[in-house]
């Protein structure tokens, strides 16, 4: 077959492509929007690398390990790449993500069997990206894209309007990249520059979803809190704004967002919480540290106290507001005693949930070269402490739901027939059984044929027993 026909084959039929997703929720949404850009060249999505044309690995860079893990996926995939081949098939490997943007030329170097690379701020070019990788192919060349450039146009233009999204709970990204540079974080270097969307495009991108059966929106941004985007009437909206504007959206029940930085709590932001109902009565709110000795090593920008007076505002306007946060133990120089300010923080505050890590020196930034790093051995024995807390404290706000009546948005099919696994406003996961408790009459009463049609919906649930990570309940119908 001439090197033509080869490309008009490979462009006009069906092709599968296997999309793996590390880290942030940030990166679940763009590995849908990766999905939909390849439609533009008659790619469709499946769950497993053994039928795909295309495996995309979209990574992460926070920790040491999960680059690591990549470099191992590559490896199993070199395996299945390879028996293709002998079919006479191809595979193409592609790195996405931060650990592509991040390292992109080591990918190349160390990793040869990849052959596509590009950066988060480059999804909109994906379907060029085949066509090259095509072409290449088709010349009998090796493949080989690599995009690591901030390109300067807006993705977010260019990505296509229609947008898949499985289950009744989307993600929407609303602002992207960082300029906060904390002194322990890569997310400056892999995602670019802090970036608000208009908010005219996210309403759209909001109709849309909900027009296809999404009723709970989680705005993401690695700063959302500080989303000033173009408003409609040429000002700059505030994310306080934005949710307003969201909530006039009919259909949309349930608005969320996450992760937001200390400093740009507003107060019209902790008032919202108070005044509308589709907000969502949780917060995560990363601290880091309860040290400002080290807060202020971490170029945090806050101190203890005034994360703190930013929980007290918040409870003020929204008493029964879940907190959650993220933490970092033996961050160089964190003493037993800057550790110990920071489980008293934690005790302070009563966390709904938490995110803790030990500090894993990432290459590039401030804090990977200084000079009194804390042994491996003392972050394992205060990250038990820490987590040790945060899991009482959890356990002990689960408890608090035995008894009540909460909405709980149906998600998906629970592990045993019968039950569907659902959301609770403060984002605990909650297990309703329906089969247990005399709900099929009642079922019929509702013009329910079965428990799987309250899927993807609002239904009262009474809570019944709490656990470590999850709620049981039954249904209220
Ligand atoms: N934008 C958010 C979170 C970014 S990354 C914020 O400002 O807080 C998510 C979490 O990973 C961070 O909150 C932090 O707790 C953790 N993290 C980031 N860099 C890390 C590092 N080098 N070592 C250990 N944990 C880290
Ligand atoms: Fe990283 Fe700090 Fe920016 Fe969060 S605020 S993404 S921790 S640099
Ligand atoms: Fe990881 Fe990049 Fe998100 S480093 S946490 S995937 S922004």
């Amino acid at each position: 077959m001439n090197s033509d026909m080869q490309m008009k084959n490979d462009a006009g039929r069906q092709r599968k492509v296997f999309i793996k997703t590390y880290g942030c929720q940030m990166n679940v949404y763009d590995s849908q929007r990766m999905a939909d850009a390849l439609g533009e060249r008659n790619f469709v999505p499946v769950d497993s690398p053994e039928s795909a044309d295309l495996v995309i690995l979209n990574t992460c860079h926070i920790r040491e390990k999960a680059a690591e893990k990549v470099f191992s996926e590559v490896g199993r995939l070199r395996k299945l790449k390879n028996s293709r081949e002998k079919d006479g098939q191809g595979l193409y490997i592609a790195v996405a993500g931060c650990v592509a943007q991040a390292e992109g030329a080591e990918i190349v170097r160390r990793a040869p069997v990849v052959d596509m690379v590009f950066g988060p701020q480059t999804y909109h070019r994906l379907p060029d990206m085949i066509d090259q990788a095509d072409g290449q192919r088709a010349k009998g060349q090796m493949v080989q894209v690599l995009e690591t450039d901030f390109p300067a146009e807006d993705k977010f233009d260019y990505l296509p309007r229609n947008r898949s999204s499985k289950g009744p709970a989307a993600f929407l990204t609303v602002q992207e990249g960082c300029d906060k540079f904390c002194t322990f974080c890569v997310v400056p270097y892999t995602r670019g520059a802090e970036v608000s969307r208009p908010v005219a495009a996210i309403i759209e991108e909001a109709e849309r979803l909900v027009a296809g059966g999404v009723c709970e929106i989680t705005l993401l941004g690695q700063n959302v809190n500080a989303y000033h985007g173009l408003s409609e009437n040429g000002e700059t909206a505030s994310l306080a704004k934005l949710v307003q504007r969201l909530s006039m959206i009919g259909g949309l029940k349930r608005v969320r967002y996450v992760t937001s930085h200390p400093r740009d709590m507003s107060d019209d932001l902790i008032a919202v919480h108070g005044e509308l109902d589709v907000l969502m009565p949780y917060l995560h709110l990363p601290v880091q540290s309860g040290s400002d000795r080290i807060l202020q090593v971490m170029n945090r920008q806050h101190t203890a106290e005034t994360y703190l007076s930013v929980i007290e505002r918040m409870r003020q306007a929204r008493p029964d507001i879940a907190l959650s946060g993220d933490f970092i133990v033996g961050f160089p120089g964190e003493t037993d005693e800057d550790f110990e300010d920071t489980m008293s923080l934690v005790r302070a505050v009563g966390y709904a949930q938490a995110y803790s890590f030990k500090y894993s020196p990432r290459p590039g930034t401030p804090a990977s070269v200084l000079k009194d790093q804390v042994d491996e051995d003392v972050k394992t024995k205060r990250l038990a402490a820490l987590q040790a807390l945060l899991n009482e404290q959890q356990m002990a706000f689960n408890r608090t739901s035995v008894g009540k009546r909460m909405q709980v948005l149906m998600e998906r099919p629970g592990r045993v027939s019968g039950q569907l696994v659902g959301r609770s406003p403060y984002n605990q996961a909650v297990h309703v059984d329906f089969a247990a408790h005399d709900s099929a009459e009642k079922l019929d009463e509702n013009g329910a044929h079965s428990y799987s049609d309250y899927m993807g919906r609002l239904l009262d649930v009474e809570i019944i027993s709490a656990g470590p990570n999850s709620l049981q309940g039954r249904p209220v119908l």
